[in-house]
């Protein structure tokens, strides 16, 4: 049975939020934990993740191919028990959605997790290869303290 749902959010869901609802799928049990992605933005519906994401994923033994972009909604406050943004954009972009203080709550920077002193995944779509690894290491030591977050609280 599904015990707690988490939604990962940055801006075109191509990049960043793909990789965190990757990384973090494949250290929960998909039974008990169900994990999603999308973007503030909408600008990329329907597509895959981009070919970088995929790749590096693949590096770690992550296949994040199937997952498609989609654009976050309203609703998603209902549904999800916690959303994670990758950064202050993001974060002002859906708490501008939020109808109430129990919606706000549900939403935090995925960064706050680990003391990090930069609070925003940078957003490697215009950077080189290197900015996607950068990436991937700062989303797997978040989800790394998210899991183990996770086992105390539910
Ligand atoms: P993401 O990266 O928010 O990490 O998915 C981006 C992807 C696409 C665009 C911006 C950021 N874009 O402007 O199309």
């Amino acid at each position: 049975m599904v015990k707690y749902r988490i939604l990962m959010v940055c801006l075109g869901n191509i990049c960043r939020s793909p990789l965190a609802h990757g990384i973090l799928q494949n250290k929960l049990p998909q039974k008990q934990y169900f994990i999603d992605s999308a973007g503030t933005s909408g600008y990329h519906n329907g597509e895959k993740p981009d070919p970088r994401s995929i790749e590096v994923a693949l590096k770690y033994g992550i296949d994040i191919s199937n997952q498609k972009s989609r654009k976050f909604n309203v609703t998603d406050f209902d549904y999800f028990d916690k959303i994670y943004v990758m950064d202050k954009s993001n974060l002002s972009n859906v708490l501008a959605l939020a109808r109430n203080s129990e919606d706000k709550a549900k939403v935090e920077l995925i960064l706050d997790s680990i003391n990090s002193e930069n609070q925003e995944v940078p957003d490697p779509y215009f950077v080189g290869n290197e900015g996607f690894n950068h990436v991937f290491k700062l989303l797997n030591n978040a989800c790394e303290i998210i899991k183990s977050n996770l086992e105390n609280i539910t």
